[in-house]
């Protein structure tokens, strides 16, 4: 079993509810991981994803072993029969094959570089590890996609609903770097799975990938899709049709308190890390509506989970 996507949840519902469960006594299953060892490579930097994946395979008693592949491994070559004679070093054949020697499980992030988007939606490093490694794979945020992270957006919001179909709004908000739409993605994909009125608003011209996206609702007007919203998710991303480049810096798009006024006392949700007075205000952030902190303990909960799943699946 590999955890890559969204798509490979069967059942959210059920698969929140379990999560709930591991909360309740993250050391239940401490036995459940001894004498199996999760590496974990980063191509790019992390907090919450490094920090909170561990925890979650030390609470299920495995050995970890992370490494920062940029500064610390080879340059890798991703290109079936390409002639080496240039920068990368080591072919992901060997690298993948090699690595699944040590680990049991390996986990991979690897983000867009918002140059080419055909290279970005190959997810090339992932799809490379998918391809040679001998043992499962787990998502810590690629080129298109972070579902560790949304798995965690959708414990959060499970246990903060007051409704059974809450209004739920992901607000593009701006930001001063080009950030990648994976965690976006990642996100519509999982509310695509829930009953909720959804909603994504974000100036025109910064539609996501409509593959992804699908019917969702779009709606320009922010103001308007805050009206009645029980949660507010906002997150930046970068344009997806003028690839990787940012073509609106507005700061009316930043979630204020006069905006979450419009909103039916809505839960403020953020994946952090968060560009304060930028994505959002001080007073917005710091208010008691805003769920970010439990929303990053989450992570480890998410985390831990899929983790269970697959030692149970090898099992
Ligand atoms: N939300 C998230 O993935 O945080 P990090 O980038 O710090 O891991």
């Amino acid at each position: 079993m590999n955890y890559i996507s969204i798509q490979n949840i069967d059942s959210l519902d059920k698969w929140v509810k379990q999560a709930l469960k591991i909360k309740k006594k993250p050391l239940k299953n401490k036995k459940l991981g001894k004498n199996k060892t999760l590496g974990m490579l980063f191509f790019n930097s992390s907090l919450r994803t490094r920090l909170s994946t561990q925890k979650a395979a030390l609470n299920l008693g495995m050995n970890v072993m992370v490494m920062n592949f940029t500064s610390e491994g080879w340059t890798l070559e991703f290109e079936d029969g390409a002639i080496m004679n240039s920068g990368a070093s080591e072919h992901i054949k060997e690298a993948a094959a090699v690595v699944s020697q040590y680990c049991d499980i390996v986990a991979i992030r690897a983000f867009a570089g918002l140059v080419d988007k055909e290279k970005d939606n190959a997810e090339i490093v992932l799809s490379g590890f998918l391809k040679y490694a001998t043992v499962p794979v787990v998502n810590m945020e690629s080129a298109t996609g972070h579902p560790l992270q949304s798995l965690a957006d959708a414990i959060t919001m499970a246990e903060h609903k007051t409704k059974h179909r809450p209004k739920v709004v992901l607000t593009w908000a701006p930001h001063p770097k080009a950030l990648p739409q994976a965690v976006p993605n990642s996100f519509v994909e999982m509310m695509q799975l829930q009953d909720a009125n959804f909603v994504i608003t974000h100036p025109e011209g910064y539609e996501l990938n409509p593959e992804i996206t699908k019917d969702s609702k779009i709606e320009y007007d922010q103001d308007k899709a805050f009206e009645n919203a029980d949660f507010i998710y906002a997150k930046n991303w970068s344009n997806y049709k003028e690839y990787g480049q940012i073509t609106n810096s507005d700061p009316n798009w930043t979630v204020t308190a006069d905006k979450m006024k419009l909103t039916n006392n809505a839960k403020f949700m953020h994946c952090l890390p968060v560009r304060r007075n930028v994505i959002v205000t001080d007073e917005v952030i710091d208010s008691e509506n805003s769920i970010v902190i439990e929303q990053a303990n989450n992570r480890t909960y998410a985390a831990q989970l899929v983790l269970q799943k697959i030692l149970e699946n090898g099992k």
